[in-house]
């Protein structure tokens, strides 16, 4: 994907900046077992407008300009592997990267990183278990 080297650039920095700026996390020192479930976050940040099934019907949805695409067929729509790096970096940077952008969904990055307290380990973590929850819904 022509996006990685810039996404990686960013993360790196992003890294770098967190660690000038707070010296004093230490990034092994979180368990990453206290984060929530993927199915769990899914409910709590993404079914209002995604629906509780994924297929875009939320309660949220029908105020959007913008309709929340169904998530369980992207797989489908990407040559039938679920596009692991497409979602994440969607998740981390909103879907203003990829050519539909609207800023009808919420850029999570900063979010995860706010409850998390700038621990990238933690963010990333945050997201694969997001993404692989959303990967055990395609086709259903
Ligand atoms: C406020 C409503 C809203 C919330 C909350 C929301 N989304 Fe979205 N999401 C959207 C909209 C609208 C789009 C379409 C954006 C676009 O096309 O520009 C979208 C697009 C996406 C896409 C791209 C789908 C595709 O088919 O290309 C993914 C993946 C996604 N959202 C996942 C999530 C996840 C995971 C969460 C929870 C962490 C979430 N969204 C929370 C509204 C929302």
């Amino acid at each position: 994907m022509a996006v990685r080297p810039l996404v990686l650039l960013s993360a790196l920095l992003l890294i770098a900046c967190v660690a000038s700026a707070e010296p004093a996390i230490d990034e092994t020192q979180f368990p990453l077992t206290y984060l929530p479930s993927g199915e769990r976050m899914y409910k709590q940040y993404c079914a209002a407008c995604h629906g509780v099934d994924a297929k875009g019907n939320g309660p949220l949805a029908s105020l959007l300009k913008t309709p929340p695409p169904d998530l369980t067929t992207l797989a489908k729509r990407h040559a039938g592997k679920f596009p692991y790096d497409y979602v994440s970096n969607i998740l981390e940077f909103g879907p203003g990267l990829s050519s539909h952008g609207s800023s009808d969904m919420p850029t999570w990055g900063p979010l995860f990183r706010y409850f998390d307290k700038q621990n990238e380990r933690v963010v990333q973590q945050r997201i694969q278990n997001l993404c692989n929850y959303l990967a055990s819904l395609q086709g259903k």
